[in-house]
């Protein structure tokens, strides 16, 4: 498998503690980069092919600041070729309307630029409104709650790995 660019802000609290989790529950099969999307340019991002980018939700449905000066140069890119699996923090009870949008508008992003999305979960064992991270039954990514549900979020992200080994190329 080819290495992975795991792409969150640092300057997040339980993002952060999500994507060392995901690194850590790779171990050494694959190399995995931490890159901070508050500092990412586009030419280190496009060095991946196989990228894991994570957000939480904030602002009832909006993505986090985090990701505001990178969004444009995402935009501009041609991501043909390339494949993302995505993870998304969210709050089910406080904010059942919007769970885990902020995934959901990433997911929208890089379709738009040609990406390949990969880790779709399903929706089971959540309960909600709406998400625009919902496809058809399923989250277009892991779907972590962590004021809800956090005690799920070692087996959830475990899970999810396996399913990235056999997905990414
Ligand atoms: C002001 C505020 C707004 C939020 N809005 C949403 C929301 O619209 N949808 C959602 O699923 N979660 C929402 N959340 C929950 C966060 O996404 C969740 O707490 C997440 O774990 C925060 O991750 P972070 O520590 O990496 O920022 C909101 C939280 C706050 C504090």
């Amino acid at each position: 498998m080819k290495k992975i660019g795991l792409v969150y802000s640092f300057n997040t609290q339980k993002t952060s503690k999500v994507a060392k989790r995901i690194a850590e529950s790779f171990g050494d099969s694959v190399k995995v980069d931490m890159v901070n999307v508050e500092e990412v340019k586009a030419e280190q991002f496009l060095q991946y092919e196989n990228l894991i980018c994570g957000t939480a939700t904030w602002f009832d449905g909006e993505l986090p600041n985090h990701w505001d000066e990178f969004i444009p140069d995402i935009e501009d890119m041609d991501m043909k070729g390339r494949t993302v699996a995505l993870f998304g923090l969210g709050d089910q009870k406080g904010y059942p309307e919007n769970f885990l949008d902020g995934m959901g508008i990433l997911a929208e992003i890089f379709e738009k630029q040609g990406a390949s999305l990969i880790g779709f979960t399903s929706t089971e064992g959540y309960e909600y409104e709406s998400s625009r991270a919902e496809r058809g039954g399923q989250f277009c990514g892991l779907g972590i709650d962590y004021e809800n549900q956090g005690s799920k979020n070692k087996e959830r992200v475990n899970a999810w790995v396996e399913k990235l080994k056999l997905e990414f190329k």
